[in-house]
C-alpha cells in the first residue's frame, strides 16, 4: 500500500507506537459510532451478568475506522485476555489449532482480514465457534482418524473490508454483526483534539476542525493529519498549531479540502479525462492509474462513494457533477450510446 498522507493503512512501526499510545482502552473515551457502542455496552454487561462469554462479534467496514481498536475495548471491558491473529496468517489447520489451544476461559481471538481465511481453516474454526471444539482429522482413506479437543469457551471477533467475500456459513456463525462508518468531520474533530491532548500538542479549536474536516472520516487519519501538521509547526512556528498554519501544512501535503489526496484526484481525472466520466471497469482503472484494484476498492473507493463523487454502475464506476464541479471541470452529461441503454 502507498505511504500516502491520507492512507489509512497502519504500515510501519513509528506509525504504530505512536497509534497504540492514542487508542482509546475503555469505550467511553471512544468516539463515534454511537449505535455500535451503546449495543456492544448492553451486550457486554449481559453477558458479565450471566458470566457468560460474550457472543462471536463481526465487524465490518473501511480500514482505519477502529475495528482493531474495538477489538482490545472488549476485552479489556470483559476483563479477558486477546490473542491476534489474522486470515492470511492461518495458512494450515495446525496454525489454528495452536492459537485455538492456548486460549483461557473467555478470551478474544481477534481475527483480523478474516475474509482472507482459507477453506479448510474455516471448517476448523465452525465447531470451534459453535461447539468449542476442534475435530482434527489425521491419516487418509480406511487410516483416517479424527481426534476430539475441547476448547475454553471464547469469542471470535473477525474483522472485515469485505463483508461480501465472507462465506455465509462463516458470516452466520457471528452472533453480533456490526458496519462501523466513516465518522462526521465533528467526530474527527473530537479525535484530532483527544489526541492533542494525549500528546501534549498546543491546537487551536478552528485547527482541529480543519483537521477534523479534511480526515476523510477516518479516525486513523485524523490522527495521521494531527502528526504531520505538528511537524510543521515545530518546525516552522515554534510547535502551536493555529488556523492558519494547519491550513497551509494540509495544502503543502496535498490534502485538499474535503480530504482528498493526490490518489484520489488522480482517479477522478483519470476517470474524466481518459473515459468521458466512466463507466469504467475497477481493473481497468487500476491499470490506469497503476494501483491495485484492491486498494481501490478497500481504501479509495468508499470515501468517494460516500461523498457522493463516484457511483457505481453493472458497467463499471462513473464520477458524478458534485466531482466535476468540486475539480472546477466542466461537466458535460455523456452521450450514452445505444448499447450501453440495452438492458442487462
Ligand atoms: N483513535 C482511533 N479511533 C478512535 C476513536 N473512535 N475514538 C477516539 N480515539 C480514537
Amino acid at each position: 500500500m502507498s505511504d500516502r498522507i491520507v492512507s489509512p493503512g497502519a504500515e510501519g512501526i513509528p506509525e504504530q507506537v505512536f497509534d497504540q499510545t492514542l487508542r482509546p482502552r475503555v469505550l467511553a473515551e471512544y468516539i463515534g459510532q454511537d449505535q455500535v457502542k451503546k449495543n456492544l455496552s448492553i451486550f457486554m454487561q449481559a453477558a458479565k451478568k450471566r458470566t457468560d462469554v460474550l457472543e462471536h462479534v463481526l465487524l465490518y467496514g473501511p480500514p482505519g475506522l477502529g475495528k482493531t481498536t474495538l477489538a482490545n475495548i472488549i476485552a479489556h471491558e470483559m476483563g479477558v485476555g486477546i490473542k491476534t491473529t489474522s486470515g492470511p496468517a492461518i495458512e494450515r489447520a495446525g496454525d489454528l489449532a495452536a492459537i485455538l489451544t492456548n486460549l483461557n476461559e473467555g478470551d478474544v481471538l481477534f481475527i483480523d482480514e478474516i475474509h482472507r481465511l482459507n477453506r479448510i481453516a474455516e471448517e476448523y474454526l465452525y465447531p470451534a465457534m459453535e461447539d468449542y471444539r476442534l475435530d482434527i482429522i489425521t491419516g487418509k482413506g480406511p487410516s483416517a482418524r479424527t481426534f476430539r479437543i475441547d476448547l475454553p469457551r471464547f469469542t471470535v471477533i473477525g474483522a472485515t473490508t469485505r463483508i461480501g467475500l465472507l462465506t455465509s456459513a462463516l458470516r452466520d456463525r457471528f452472533g453480533v454483526v456490526y458496519h462501523l462508518n466513516f465518522y462526521s468531520p465533528d467526530d474527527c474533530t473530537e479525535i484530532v483534539e483527544r489526541s492533542a491532548k494525549i500528546l501534549k500538542i498546543q491546537i487551536d479549536h478552528d485547527a482541529a476542525v480543519e483537521i477534523g474536516k479534511r480526515s476523510r472520516g477516518t479516525a486513523r487519519i485524523s490522527n495521521r493529519l494531527l502528526k504531520r501538521v505538528r511537524d510543521f509547526a515545530e518546525v516552522e512556528h515554534e510547535g502551536h498549531i493555529t488556523h492558519d498554519i494547519a491550513k497551509q501544512a494540509l495544502s503543502d501535503l496535498l490534502v485538499d479540502e474535503l480530504g482528498l489526496d493526490e490518489i484520489d484526484h488522480r482517479i477522478l481525472h483519470a476517470i474524466i479525462e481518459k473515459y468521458q466520466g466512466g463507466p469504467v471497469g475497477v481493473e481497468t482503472l487500476a491499470a490506469t492509474i497503476a494501483q491495485e484494484s484492491d486498494t481501490i476498492e478497500d481504501v479509495y473507493e468508499p470515501f468517494l462513494l460516500q461523498i457522493g463523487f463516484l457511483i457505481r454502475t453493472p458497467r463499471g464506476r462513473m464520477v458524478t457533477r458534485a466531482a466535476y464541479e468540486h475539480l472546477g471541470i466542466q461537466f458535460r452529461e455523456r452521450e450514452v450510446s445505444k448499447q450501453e441503454r440495452l438492458p442487462l
